[in-house]
Formats: C-alpha cells, structure tokens, sequence
C-alpha cells in the first residue's frame, strides 16, 4: 500500500516526469514519505548526505549559520521543490540547513538511488540542470537586491516576491514574520518592524486578516 502510495506521488513530482514506469518503480522502492511538524530540522549544514528530498507540501527555508549562531534564510521552498541535491551531486558536506516554516509532507529518496536515475535519464538530468539554474538565477537577484537597494527597497523585494495575484490585488497570504525577513534580508527585526510600519502609514501596505498583506502598486517603485 505505502508504495503503491509513494508511486503515485513520484508520479506527480515535476522533476520527475520524464521517468518511465519502471524507473518510478525503482525509485519509489527507494523512497520513503515522512511528515515533520513545523520547526524541525530536515537538513543539517554540514553533515554528509544520504538522502535527496521532495516537498508534498507545506514550506520550508534553506538557511545558513555563522559560528556566532547568525542567520541567513537563502531561500523558501514550497510543494514540488526538491533539495538536497547539491551534495549528491558533489559529494561535498550539506552547503545548508532546511527547516520547516511549517507541517510538511515530504519524500526522501536514497542517494544511490537517486544517482543511479540521473544516469539513466537525460531528461531527468535536465530537470536538475533546470532547478540549479532557477536558484542561480534567484541568487544572482539575490545579490543585486543586497547590494543596490537600501532597506526599504529590500523589504519591498521580499514582499513582492513572496505575493500573487489574488482577484486583482497583490496580496502576501501566509505570514511572513518579520525575523523571517529580516533573516533574508541582513537587517534586524527591529529595523524590519519600522520599515514595515512606515509601509502601512505611507499606504505602501494594508494589512489584512489573518496576517496577510496587501500591497499597492506603488510599492514597485521601491526596487525600480
Ligand atoms: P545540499 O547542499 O545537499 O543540502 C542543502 C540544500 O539546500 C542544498 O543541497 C540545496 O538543495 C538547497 N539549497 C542550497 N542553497 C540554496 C539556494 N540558494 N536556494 C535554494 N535552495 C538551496
């Protein structure tokens, strides 16, 4: 039953869709589905790799730390996002830590197992090729935004990369605490907290319930 389950839902992960029946066969043999609780560790910077893994759902951030215990969030992974492949690939320590923001669904793939699919399918390395190249280009926005904008045109990024379309509006619908951004940002909470109210006096954001946010137009001109 578990991998008639963990079939299905390999059968339904895009980086996977270009294996054949057999493959997912394989693979799903190989896999294992697990849920964690918000604020538990999945993978821990520095330790070797065993495993690549698949969000179902809920999100996670990828997270790096001095040895001060200073924070950095790199990045925050949603449903259908893979990690954990860049030490597969290079045999090189986790370069990060990925924590849950919140319940989530996940499958782990063995690392041989995983290796052994990327041999056999280009189209499946393409997939992967096609994930580093987002993140390359996520970072390199990344830096642009760290080292031109001040820290109002950083928190603005943030907000609109984490909002969508919702009936016409821009809206960010799950909360995005203000240490959160902070963390993705290089600023301090405190600092975050001020930038923020100034937002809402100014009309750049409205709250709304539930702890979303909604967002004028204006706040583009921020980071143009
Ligand atoms: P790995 O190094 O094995 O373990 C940590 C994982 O975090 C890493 O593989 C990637 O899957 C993921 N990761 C690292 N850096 C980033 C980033 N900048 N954006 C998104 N994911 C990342």
């Amino acid at each position: 039953m578990a991998h008639e389950e963990n079939k299905a839902f390999l059968r339904r992960v895009p980086l996977l869709s270009a294996l054949n029946e057999q493959q997912i066969e394989s693979l799903a043999a190989a896999s294992a589905r697990r849920n964690f609780p918000k604020g538990r560790t999945i993978v821990s910077e520095g330790e070797p790799s065993q495993s690549l893994y698949i969000l179902l759902s809920g999100r996670a951030k990828v997270q790096r730390s001095d040895s001060e215990g200073k924070e950095v969030i790199l990045a925050v992974l949603g449903s259908g996002d893979f990690f954990g492949e860049m030490s597969l690939i290079d045999d090189a320590p986790r370069s990060a830590s990925v924590i849950t923001l919140e319940s989530c669904d996940f499958m782990s793939i063995a690392k041989e197992s995983f290796k052994s699919m990327l041999l056999q399918s280009n189209d499946m390395c393409m997939a992967v090729m096609r994930g580093l190249v987002r993140r390359l280009r996520e970072a390199d926005q990344k830096i642009e935004t760290l080292a031109l904008l001040d820290v109002y045109g950083r928190v603005a990024r943030v907000l609109l990369d984490f909002s969508e379309q919702v009936g016409g509006e821009r809206v960010v619908r799950n909360r995005l605490p203000r240490q959160e951004i902070a963390k993705m940002i290089g600023a301090s909470r405190e600092m975050v907290s001020r930038v923020m109210k100034g937002l809402e006096t100014d009309g750049y954001i409205v709250p709304m319930p539930e702890g979303r946010l909604m967002l004028r137009e204006k706040i583009a001109s921020y980071i143009s």
